[in-house]
């Protein structure tokens, strides 16, 4: 439905996205994840023609998206990720201008700003000034905004910023019921489980480039170990038992931690079994044993690292 081919955008010397392509299908939810000034704002701003490539191309259904007013942008719906909300006016009175600014008035928008508000469970605030929101409330009406001129794609950036469990879950029923209804969503989100849960692709990208494109089975299969198992021992482990269980074929790390062990393996029913045959034939009790399939964000810590984003981009400008 979506394609975006080649997009460059720079700010001075600065290059913010730098050649990112990608393909979104019709009524699939694709994440857009990245760390802090990875591009993926720029990227929506893209996408909806907010912004203007400096080369590269936006098609929807074959056709450029193009920057100017018209053209196919009503076919698009934009949460941005900072509230467009005016504080001084009613949720309603919100909504109506958002319509208004798509073209749609009258009954039409009546309906849809009453249709959006019950989806978003804000039916009853209707009438009451934003400003006396609440972060979680004003996180919905800013989704609700985006739907009133019946969007077939949605653009979503960080719509769970800042709100609590109770908001987001509200805010994922929200999407999961859009997406029932066959709408096409992209998603950004810095929630790795939030994405986990939500989407059918899933794009990482950083510095202005994709460095994944694939659905989340594709993700763990680039971890050496998919799984994370951390064995309690009734003692400390000594140093010829962690030799032995590193040499095991399919255990990828081994990390103890006082009477705990850290194992990264690929496969829990057959390396399990061996490597705690290693622990029992040395004499040590098992207390307890933990196995997780290993997260999304072990795959995005992998693939983008772990140093801090804002500070190695103090110094430095378009490096
Ligand atoms: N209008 C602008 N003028 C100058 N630089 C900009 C502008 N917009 C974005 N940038 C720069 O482009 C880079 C990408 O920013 P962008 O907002 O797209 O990142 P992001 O992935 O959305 O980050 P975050 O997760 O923090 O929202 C950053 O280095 C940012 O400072
Ligand atoms: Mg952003």
């Amino acid at each position: 439905m979506l394609v975006a081919r080649n997009l460059v955008k720079r700010f001075k010397d600065r290059v913010a996205v730098d050649g990112i392509c990608f393909e979104v299908r019709r009524g699939s939810t694709l994440g857009l994840l990245g760390p802090n000034g990875a591009g993926k704002t720029t990227t929506l701003s893209m996408l909806i023609g907010l912004l203007s490539p400096d080369s590269g191309e936006v098609l929807l259904d074959g056709a450029p998206i193009g920057t100017g007013a018209g053209g196919q942008k009503h076919r698009i719906g934009l949460v941005p990720q900072d509230l467009a909300l005016y504080d001084e006016l009613s949720a309603w009175a919100n909504l109506q201008l958002c319509g208004g600014l798509y073209g749609v008035t009258g009954e039409p928008l009546k309906k849809r700003a009453k249709d959006a508000l019950e989806l978003v469970g804000l039916g009853d605030r209707a009438h009451d000034r934003v400003g006396s929101f609440s972060g979680g409330m004003k996180r919905r009406l800013n989704i609700a905004g985006a739907l009133l001129h019946d969007p077939e794609l949605i653009l979503l950036d960080e719509p769970t910023v800042g709100v609590d469990p109770q908001s987001r879950n509200a805010i994922f029923e929200n999407l999961e019921e859009l997406r029932r209804r066959g709408k096409t969503l992209v998603y950004t989100t810095h929630y790795m489980e939030e994405a986990e849960r939500l989407c059918d692709q899933i794009v990482i990208i950083d510095h202005g480039k994709v460095i994944a494109d694939d659905d989340l089975a594709g993700l763990y299969r680039l971890l050496e170990g998919t799984n994370e198992v951390t064995l309690e021992l009734a003692s400390e482990a000594d140093t010829q038992l962690l030799t032995d269980l590193r040499a095991l074929d399919g255990v990828s790390s081994v990390l103890p931690e006082g009477r705990l062990v850290r194992l990264e393996i690929a496969d829990v029913g057959v390396t399990l079994a061996r490597a705690l045959d290693l622990v029992v034939a040395r004499g040590v009790d098992v207390v307890t044993l933990r196995s997780e399939h290993a997260s999304l964000e072990s795959v995005f810590l992998l693939l983008t690292g772990r140093e801090l984003r804002d500070a190695s981009q103090a110094g430095s400008s378009a490096s």
